[in-house]
């Protein structure tokens, strides 16, 4: 079993030693692994059971100098990194990949970084003067963990230590963007820093053009419970599913249907943000029920909630 731990220095000591740990971010824990060090990032893969075309996010420190990294960072995208580092957005950017091991680009010409918000892991991360790579530490394409028991139900691995930081106060991955262009930048993966928000701090136009960069959400699915997830638009498409199976159905929505059973059922709340915070929490709690599926209301199709819907859209299906 993985050791958990609050002490900052044992888990400098394991990564420096070429394992790998669980560290807590303000979005999902991650399995880190540090940048220089090609055997733990592949124990990270490995303990994923993640294929090595998918790329890994860099995380750094506050203030960390990312020249040996990056080979140029456009205006707009230091903007972006002074008004919301350390914080949930992710900047893709030209890599300087002499000083990258490809595993960590998937051998593209890119890089991806973002400076976690969380005090173990920023004073983790100050302590090591060397970034760490950390997808989320979920097996591939299940939902990201927010707790130390989430990471505890995943792995078994005693090489593996967790750092335990409590919930993940955001809940959902960061929002990615693609910053390798000098005039234009397009969200690849949507997070709680919504498109209005990223507008809001910087006047570079938006491009919506296809990309042809790598990017997670290129998969079908994604973010996957263990029971099947259906979707509804509507309240009253949700009754009348509910009505057809009652009894079998984990039902999450604002209101409860009719015919649910109040035993399995979780009331969404009003925000993105609150939304956000307990979807994977929840969902989990949902796969672990007794119920044989679950079912959930999709929020508005509005920006500030693009995050989250995109989750839900990969998650689940729409019922017949
Ligand atoms: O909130 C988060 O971002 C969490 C926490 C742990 O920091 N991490 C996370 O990592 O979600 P991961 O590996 O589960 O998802 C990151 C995604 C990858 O699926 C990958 O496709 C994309 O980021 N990515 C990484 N490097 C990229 C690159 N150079 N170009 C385009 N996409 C990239
Ligand atoms: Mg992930």
């Amino acid at each position: 079993m993985p050791l958990v731990t609050t002490d900052i220095l044992l888990t400098q000591k394991h990564l420096e030693a070429g394992k790998p740990l669980a560290i807590p971010t303000e979005t999902v824990y991650g399995l880190a692994a540090l940048i220089n060090n090609e055997s733990a990032i592949r124990q990270v893969f490995a303990l994923k059971n993640r294929p090595l075309d998918h790329p890994l996010i860099v995380h750094v420190a506050r203030d960390t100098d990312l020249s040996p990294y990056v080979h140029s960072i456009p205006e707009y995208a230091k903007t972006l990194m002074n008004h919301f580092w350390p914080g949930p957005l992710t900047l893709v950017l030209p890599a300087n990949t002499e000083n990258i091991n490809p595993l960590i680009t998937a051998g593209q010409s890119t890089v991806a970084i973002r400076c976690p918000k969380h005090p173990l892991t920023e004073k983790l991360l100050a302590n090591l003067k060397t970034p760490l790579v950390a997808p989320s530490a979920n097996p591939f394409g299940k939902i990201s963990p927010t707790t130390v028991s989430h990471v505890q139900s995943a792995f078994h691995e005693a090489t593996l230590m967790i750092l335990d930081g409590g919930r993940c106060n955001v809940g959902i991955e960061s929002t990615i963007i693609d910053a390798t262009q000098p005039e234009s930048y397009q969200i690849l993966r949507q997070g709680l820093i919504s498109e209005a928000a990223l507008a809001e701090c910087i006047p570079t136009a938006y491009q919506t053009s296809e990309n042809t960069i790598k990017v997670p959400g290129k998969l079908a699915s994604h973010y996957q419970p263990n029971k099947v997830l259906y979707y509804f638009d509507d309240q009253e498409a949700l009754e009348q599913f509910c009505k057809k199976n009652p009894q079998k159905v984990y039902v999450l929505a604002k209101k409860i249907p009719e015919n649910a059973n109040k035993a399995l059922y979780y009331s969404l709340p009003e925000s993105p943000e609150e939304t956000a915070f307990e979807l994977y929490y929840q969902l989990r709690i949902a796969d672990w029920s007794a119920a044989e599926c679950i079912a959930l209301l999709l929020p508005p199709a509005s920006k500030a909630w693009f995050g989250i819907r995109e989750r839900i859209l990969k998650a689940g299906r729409p019922a017949k």
